[in-house]
């Protein structure tokens, strides 16, 4: 294969990328970000592939959720700390049900750029290029604000590095000392699933109680004062991505600078297409998603590409197929890696491929579509052998209306209530929470009833 170059994609066919009018503002914006400090250093990003070869081998699962799109107009301090809040509840849930280290991964500080369905939409018989995320354009309705503007890559680049300060801080600051577990509900007193994480936080608190009489406190042991927190988004838009992406003075090798996780999207895995080309070379671990398009020979070819030296931790598949439909692709798509001897984490995400138009017209997915479909994929991975690896959400941490169902039901008609995503609708607190357990319980029985051993 040829030397990879951090320009290399641009010989590539692209597809889901703006085409900028002005060549001139594009080139300023890029040399700007080039000149300015990656959010990500190499070392966060080794550190978070060598625990994502863990979860490859079942020694730990992958957590990553967030929004479906950051916007600009919702950057606030209050839905960055809510969206880390819930992930950690989530992650303490899970930790107790897999009994495995879970290692937490936001879609948070970078994930602005969206694939579209379709290039146009049309509404009243308007037509206007569809809106692809803030860092391309405006959801507006209106012909100026669908026109790309290379300039939003500096706005996205400064949310992005004040996003990634807030979540450092949290994440070291004292808010995520686990001591701290009972204070982590959010405003849900009165709900089921809170009082099923109150009486577990209750027993993790008895449980440091003896460990602290023990000597062990949060002063004399890191693990338990601090969180491993890391950021994750699609790389879609490649020339935000390569102006961020710098050579690693430690190992001297090119890693992507824009966040510590980046995956290809289920539009942009065209084996011979530019995403792809831009993620061979850099050294971050890389998502892809596999939808019921994703076909062997693609698969094995992606995965030759991206993980030629087959690293543990490198590559992660991201299965979203829909529920109903979990068992007719990804039996042949786990047997097609486990013919290539493929070191991969499987993760389940069970958003893209259930998302339906309400009868009030809404986009939203059903909780119960949600859960079928993770169910289904710890089944197939059950009857294959095979390692559930992790779990990828769309979620907030704030009350809104965007999903149907849940233990506190959200109907088509409430869906008007609390809608804000600019993009595909999330899981609510509630409702992420209520997942978090339901996955618990499928991990905690995975560990009494061990996977097969393959025959002969
Ligand atoms: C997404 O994760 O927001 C997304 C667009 O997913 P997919 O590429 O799987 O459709
Ligand atoms: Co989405």
């Amino acid at each position: 294969m040829a030397e990879w170059q951090k320009t290399g994609w641009r010989s590539k066919p692209r597809v889901q990328m703006p085409d900028y009018t002005d060549a001139d503002a594009l080139a300023r914006v890029e040399a700007k970000l080039a000149g300015y400090p990656p959010l990500v250093f190499a070392g966060e990003a080794r550190r978070l592939k060598a625990e994502l070869g863990k979860a490859a081998r079942g020694e730990a699962f992958l957590l990553q959720g967030g929004d479906c799109a950051e916007s600009f107009a919702d950057f606030k301090a209050d839905s960055i700390r809510d969206t880390f809040k819930v992930m950690l509840q989530m992650a303490i849930v899970l930790t107790y049900g897999a009994k495995v280290p879970v290692i937490k991964v936001g879609r948070m500080a970078g994930q602005f750029a969206k694939p579209r369905s379709a290039p146009v939409e049309v509404k009243d018989g308007v037509e206007l290029p569809s809106y692809r995320g803030d860092i391309i354009n405006e959801l507006d309705f209106t012909p100026e604000a669908r026109i790309p503007n290379p300039k939003k890559m500096l706005q996205a680049y400064t949310q992005a590095a004040a996003t990634l300060n807030l979540l450092r801080a949290f994440s070291t600051g004292g808010f995520a000392d686990v001591h701290h577990v009972h204070s982590w509900t959010l405003g849900f007193t009165d709900r089921e699933e809170a009082q099923k994480y109150r009486d577990m936080a209750g027993r993790i608190q008895d449980t440091l109680d003896f460990i602290g009489a023990a000597g062990m406190t949060a002063e004399t042991t890191h693990e338990l004062g601090t969180v491993d927190f890391y950021t994750s988004h699609e790389a879609l838009l490649l020339e935000y991505e390569e102006a961020l992406t710098r050579v690693d003075s430690t190992s001297g090798k090119w890693v992507a600078g824009s966040g510590h996780m980046i995956w290809i999207g289920d539009r942009t895995r065209q084996p011979d297409g530019a995403h792809i080309e831009f993620a061979r070379g850099v050294q971050n671990p890389i998502g892809m998603k596999c939808g019921p398009s994703t076909s062997v020979d693609d698969l094995k070819r992606n995965m030759a590409t991206l993980n030629p030296e087959n690293e543990p931790g490198r590559l992660t598949l991201i299965a979203r197929f829909g529920a109903g439909t979990v068992g007719e692709h990804l039996p042949r798509l786990i047997r097609a890696v486990e013919e290539e001897g493929a070191s991969v984490v499987w993760s389940c995400d069970p958003m893209h491929g259930n998302t339906i138009k309400s009868s009030s017209g809404y986009k939203t997915r059903p909780f119960d579509s949600v859960l079928r479909e993770v169910q289904e994929f710890f089944a197939v991975h059950s009857a294959e052998g095979t390692i559930p690896g992790g779990v990828h959400f769309e979620m907030t941490g704030q009350d809104v209306t965007e999903c149907t169902g849940g233990v506190r039901a959200v109907t088509d008609e409430d869906l008007s209530d609390r809608y804000h995503t600019a993009c595909d609708p999330r899981l609510n607190a509630s409702q992420s929470l209520e997942l978090a357990f339901l996955v618990a319980e499928a991990l905690s029985a995975r560990r009494s009833a061990p996977a097969k051993v393959a025959a002969g």
